[in-house]
Formats: structure tokens, C-alpha cells, sequence
């Protein structure tokens, strides 16, 4: 009988968004507060990210967009610059990982930025994971909202584009034919968007856990999700 009923309970809390950004804040705070030195919140931010997309996935978020180094990040001390960049360099397995998920990588930021073989990691990860359907993880590393829409006002002046709608806009944007965002999420407590997706976050709903991302795990994607199945949506009907 018990089994019986979990699974109800389960069913009845079924409405997940169907895309969560997570803004990851705070691993240097966490490394402070522990008297560690930064890099050590770089790593553990590493491993909770790990730990955050699993649970999406489980839970069935279609698409995942994760905020890890912005366009302003480069204007940290090299070292540090260095060490976040050589986590990703030596990120192994990311690749099996999501084909295993059956989640598709895609790079939301500025590839010209990022050092070449980086750039690379990054194509060879779209290439791998370009059949996968499920899922998707939109990638956001040397990625700035304003930056972004400065592109693509650039790259629409290219094309020779004259005038432009909503639906003509977005296919310029590193988000093409993603869906909005329904929650962004942001680590550390800090209640700002810091240049993230200005232009898709137009109607998502915002939370922001107590917590450094490092200590971001399963627990707090529930209770992500959670808080997101209270609030009542409106897109400006009554
Ligand atoms: C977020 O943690 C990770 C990156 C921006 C790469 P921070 O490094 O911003 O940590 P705090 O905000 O200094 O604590
Ligand atoms: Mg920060």
C-alpha cells in the first residue's frame, strides 16, 4: 500500500518547469568562510553542478541553463581565470554524461572568447551530444545578456535585416529556439540577474535559496522546484 501512495503523491506535484537557469554565486564565499582559498569553491562549484543537473534531469526539467563564467569574470586575476578554465578542460566524461541523459550541449556565451582549445572541448561537446532530445543543457560561459543582444543587433545589421519582430529577434540570440526560462535561481542569496539573460527572463520567476552554489545538491533543486509549483502565474491576464 505504501508504494501505492507515494507514487500518488508524486504524481499530483508533476507540474516542473520546463526550464530552469541557475545563477552559480558564492563559490569564493564558501572557500572564505571555510578558510579555504577560492580555487577550493571552484572545484566544489564543480561538483555541484554535477549534483544539480542530475536531479533536473530525474525530475524531468527539460532544459537546464547554467551561469558559470560571465563576459566581467575575465576581469578577474589570471590565476583564477586559469584554475575555473582548467576545470572545464579537465571536465572528463561530460560528454557521456549527457548522452547518457540523452541532453544536448549547447554554448550560450561568446566562443571568439574563450581560448582555443577550450573552443574545441566546447564544439566537440555540441557534436557529441547534437542527436540527443530529451534534455538540454544551454552552457552559459563567456556569456553577458548585453553583450549577447549587441551581437545580435550586429549580426541582424550584417544579414542586412531592415526591421525586426519578437520571433525574428530571438533567432539572433544564443537561445535560438529554446524556450524561456520559468525560474532563475540564484546561489548566495544575492538578488540580482548580473547581466543574465535580460531579454528571456521577460516572465520567469525568481528564487534565491541561502545557500552558496557549492552547496547546491538534490535537496535544493526540490526545493527550487518546489517553490516554483506555489507561485501562480499570470504572463499580465488577470
Ligand atoms: C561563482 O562564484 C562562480 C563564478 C563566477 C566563476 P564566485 O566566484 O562569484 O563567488 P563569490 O561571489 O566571490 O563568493
Ligand atoms: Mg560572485
Amino acid at each position: 500500500m505504501a508504494w501505492f501512495k507515494r507514487k500518488n503523491k508524486e504524481q499530483k506535484s508533476q507540474v516542473v518547469p520546463r526550464h530552469i537557469a541557475f545563477i552559480a554565486d558564492g563559490n569564493g564565499r564558501w572557500a572564505t568562510e571555510k578558510g579555504l582559498p577560492r580555487f577550493e569553491g571552484h572545484k566544489s562549484g564543480k561538483e555541484a553542478i554535477k549534483k544539480v543537473l542530475d536531479r533536473c534531469y530525474e525530475r524531468g526539467i527539460e532544459i537546464v541553463s547554467l551561469f558559470c563564467f560571465s563576459t566581467e569574470n575575465f576581469n578577474r586575476p589570471k590565476e583564477e581565470v586559469d584554475y575555473i578554465f582548467n576545470l572545464f578542460r579537465n571536465w572528463e566524461g561530460l560528454a557521456e554524461s549527457l548522452i547518457k541523459r540523452d541532453a544536448k550541449f549547447r554554448l550560450m556565451g561568446d566562443l571568439g572568447l574563450i581560448p582555443e582549445d577550450i573552443q574545441e572541448k566546447l564544439k566537440e561537446l555540441t557534436e557529441k551530444t547534437a542527436d540527443c532530445k530529451t534534455h538540454v543543457l544551454n552552457f552559459g560561459f563567456a556569456y553577458g545578456a548585453r553583450h549577447e543582444i549587441v551581437n545580435a543587433v550586429n549580426n541582424l545589421i550584417k544579414d542586412g535585416v531592415k526591421e525586426v519582430t519578437e520571433e525574428i529577434f530571438e533567432k539572433y540570440l544564443y537561445t535560438a529556439g529554446l524556450a524561456d526560462p520559468d525560474l532563475i535561481v540564484r546561489a548566495s542569496g544575492e538578488q540580482r540577474l548580473s547581466n543574465f539573460m535580460l531579454y528571456q527572463a521577460a516572465y520567469a520567476e525568481f528564487y534565491f535559496p541561502q545557500k552558496y552554489w557549492p552547496d547546491f545538491d538534490a535537496k535544493v533543486v526540490d526545493e527550487c522546484i518546489e517553490a516554483y509549483q506555489k507561485r501562480k502565474r499570470r504572463f499580465g491576464k488577470v
